[in-house]
């Protein structure tokens, strides 16, 4: 026995019952999986161009007939997407699916913060890999409609910015004046969580608007979660939370800006979020340190990625809360 490969409950095999609702619709899948990422990418590489989803690191979809989970197949709708670990350039590459399994798990579990559901698995060689149900359809399979910052904030790329424009074109403050009230309170949770986290790559496109049942324009479910500090040496948040605080005028000052909870807070404030949730907010994360550590041990992780993993949360602690 281990943990749930959902929701990371003690004593479970596989997925527990509640995970298999919310994964499988009942379903009794199992996290070992028949087939290979080989398998996925050929069929991938064979398939009509737009069969591919947008992002950095290699992904495909997964469909599911019953209850066994099937690589790319057109005649069954593909209601997953799956990653497997990153490259082997990147340190603690295996990691990568539990850190984001980990992450996203800690979010909804801990924070009660609308995530992708997600589970761990295991391809047919053992490897591990990220499984997440689309949010993006419907129970029918219908499409939802979904928007990333990028294109609601209308980002455009820079000559030869390499990408830099998801993260330095806009601010959290400019994602963050697009929300409704109930949506940038969760925002302000979400930024807080990440920087606990370690997630260097919470940029315009891992920010989205999900269509509502009533065709409202939401903040979709957080997807894409995870602690990049395990794999990469990146900055602590990002992006700018203000406008005046632009990374770029404070490296030719050679030095990089600290943000403390106050700051987040100050967002908060901008927004037209209460002083009384404000400080709800600051309560909750300032006392939930052990709870993230002890959460952390019941992950997937190798034993280095678990202690890594808990360094970061320790030391971004101590920089939000007590620097
Ligand atoms: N569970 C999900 N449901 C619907 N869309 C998703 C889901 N997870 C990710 N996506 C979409 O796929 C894109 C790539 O996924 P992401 O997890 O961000 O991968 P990457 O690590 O390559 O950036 C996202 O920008 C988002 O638009
Ligand atoms: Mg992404
Ligand atoms: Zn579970």
């Amino acid at each position: 026995m281990t943990n749930c490969n959902g929701c990371l409950k003690e004593n479970i095999d596989g997925f527990c019952s509640a995970c298999e609702s919310k994964l499988f619709d009942r379903s009794k899948v199992s996290c070992q999986l028949e087939f290979n990422w080989n398998d996925i990418q050929d069929r991938i590489m064979g398939l009509p161009a737009g069969f591919s989803i947008s992002g950095v690191q290699p992904k495909g979809f997964v469909g599911r007939d019953k209850n066994n989970l099937l690589a790319p197949n057109r005649d069954i709708e593909s209601m997953y997407i799956i990653k497997p670990f990153l490259d082997s350039r990147r340190t603690l590459h295996i990691d990568s699916p539990a850190n984001e399994h980990l992450t996203m798990t800690m979010a909804n579990q801990l924070f009660n913060i609308s995530t992708a559901k997600c589970g761990l698995v295991k391809f047919a060689n053992g490897e591990p890999a990220y499984l997440t149900r689309r949010f993006d359809r419907d129970k029918e399979g219908n499409a939802l409609g979904q928007e990333d910052f990028v294109s609601v904030l209308n980002a455009t790329p820079g000559t030869n910015d390499h990408g830099l424009y998801k993260y330095n074109s806009f601010t959290y403050e400019d994602v963050g004046n697009r929300l409704n009230p109930a949506d940038q309170i969760r925002f302000i949770r979400i930024l807080v969580f990440n920087f606990l986290t370690g997630n260097g790559d919470a940029h315009l496109k891992n920010l989205s608007l999900l269509e509502s049942a009533d065709g409202d324009m939401l903040l979709s479910p957080s997807y894409d979660l995870m602690n990049t500090k395990l794999h990469i040496n990146d900055s602590k948040i990002a992006m700018n939370l203000f406008k005046e605080m632009e990374r770029t005028k404070l490296n030719l000052l050679t030095k990089t800006y600290n943000y403390k909870i106050g700051d987040f807070l100050e967002l908060g404030k901008r927004l037209n979020v209460r002083d009384r949730i404000l400080l709800q907010i600051e309560k909750e994360f300032r006392a939930a340190k052990e709870d993230m550590l002890l959460f952390v041990n019941k992950s997937f992780l190798s034993d280095a990625g678990k202690i890594k993993y808990k360094e970061v949360v320790e030391l971004h602690h101590e920089l939000l809360f007590n620097s």
